[in-house]
Parts: structure tokens; C-alpha cells; sequence
């Protein structure tokens, strides 16, 4: 993989990934036929990142301008963050073990779609271990040291956003790479409905 396509440097899929996307665009994804269960699920996945990274972020926010005091923040805080974290990581487990397999062999174009993706994982891991890091000590903070939840929330909140914009750009290329693919062969064909 190139620099440019790289999470961390692209700001859109390289020319040839997506290469069904415009026989089948977004528009007509939602209520196609061939959208199944497994596509209707793993697309539910996503948005269920996508909100969590925003309320994650938005609370952190909101400890940060003393919107809302520290324990009932924790308590709030704490299961969402930690199933976030954890469910990001079975999902990437599962489509590498699972179903990048299965969409590399279907067609000769999608291989190094694939290869991207499983690329951006490993950006995404990066960026959820350091993020991490950044929960464990505003965690530390609200337990131990009050006087350093003032910083420790706003580097919580930009770790969570790091995290965010880099999965979010991750989760709308694999979209566009793999969804289209679906509605044209179908799961069953595929082997993975
Ligand atoms: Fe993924
Ligand atoms: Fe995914």
C-alpha cells in the first residue's frame, strides 16, 4: 500500500477500489434486494460506532466545561467506552478472519480493496490503543487526582475524536468498497449470508 492510500494521509478511496459503487450507489442501498441480514447487521455496526464515538466525545466535552460532575460522568461513561473499545476490536477480528477471506476470492478487483482495509485496521488499532491511554488516565484522574480531570478530559475527548475520524473514514471506504459487491452477487453467493 502507498503513503497516499494510507488512513492516515487519504482523504478518499484511490481511483478503482470502489469499483461497483457506481452502478450501486448509497442511494440504493437501503430496501435492495439483495441488501440481506448479514448486510443490514454489519451496516447497523457501523452507525452503532459512529454514534458511540459522538457521545463518547460529546461527554467528555461536556466534563471538560463542567457541564457534568465527575462521578455521574464516570458512571455514564465507563461500560459505554470500554464496550465501544471491545466491540471495535471483535468487528476487526471478525471480518479478518471471516469475511475479507470470503470478498478477496470473489473477484480479482476486490484483493487489494481488501488489503487496504485490513490496512486501515491496523491504523485503527493505533489509534484506539493511544486513545486507550488517554481513558485510562482521566479514569485515573476521577478516582485519584480530581485536579487533573481539567486536562485529563479534553486529551480524553481528542483521543476518542482521533479515534472517530480515523474509524469513520475506515467504515465509509469499506462500505463503499464491499456493499456493492453484495448487491450484485448476493450473500448467499458470496458465502457469507
Ligand atoms: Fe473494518
Ligand atoms: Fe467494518
Amino acid at each position: 500500500m502507498t503513503d497516499a492510500s494510507s488512513l492516515n494521509s487519504r482523504t478518499a478511496l484511490p481511483e478503482g477500489y470502489a469499483f461497483l459503487l457506481a452502478d450501486y450507489p448509497r442511494a440504493v442501498w437501503e430496501g435492495h434486494p439483495n441488501n440481506g441480514q448479514w448486510c443490514q447487521f454489519w451496516l447497523q455496526r457501523h452507525q452503532m460506532f459512529r454514534d458511540y464515538s459522538a457521545a463518547l466525545a460529546d461527554a467528555c466535552e461536556q466534563l471538560a466545561d463542567g457541564k457534568i460532575e465527575a462521578p455521574a460522568f464516570h458512571e455514564w461513561f465507563v461500560p459505554r467506552v470500554n464496550f465501544y473499545l471491545g466491540e471495535i476490536d471483535t468487528h476487526h477480528k471478525v471480518e479478518e478472519y471471516h469475511y475479507f477471506p470470503a470478498l478477496a476470492q470473489a473477484d480479482e478487483k476486490m484483493r487489494r480493496g481488501i488489503e487496504l482495509l485490513e490496512g486501515d485496521h491496523r491504523v485503527v488499532h493505533d489509534l484506539l490503543h493511544a486513545a486507550h491511554g488517554t481513558i485510562v488516565a482521566l479514569d485515573a484522574a476521577i478516582r485519584e487526582t480530581p485536579a487533573d480531570i481539567a486536562s485529563a478530559a479534553p486529551a480524553a475527548r481528542d483521543g476518542i475524536v482521533a479515534l472517530g475520524a480515523g474509524l469513520g473514514r475506515h467504515l465509509d471506504d469499506e462500505e463503499d468498497i464491499i456493499v456493492p459487491l453484495i448487491l450484485e452477487r448476493t450473500e448467499p453467493v458470496l458465502g457469507i449470508g
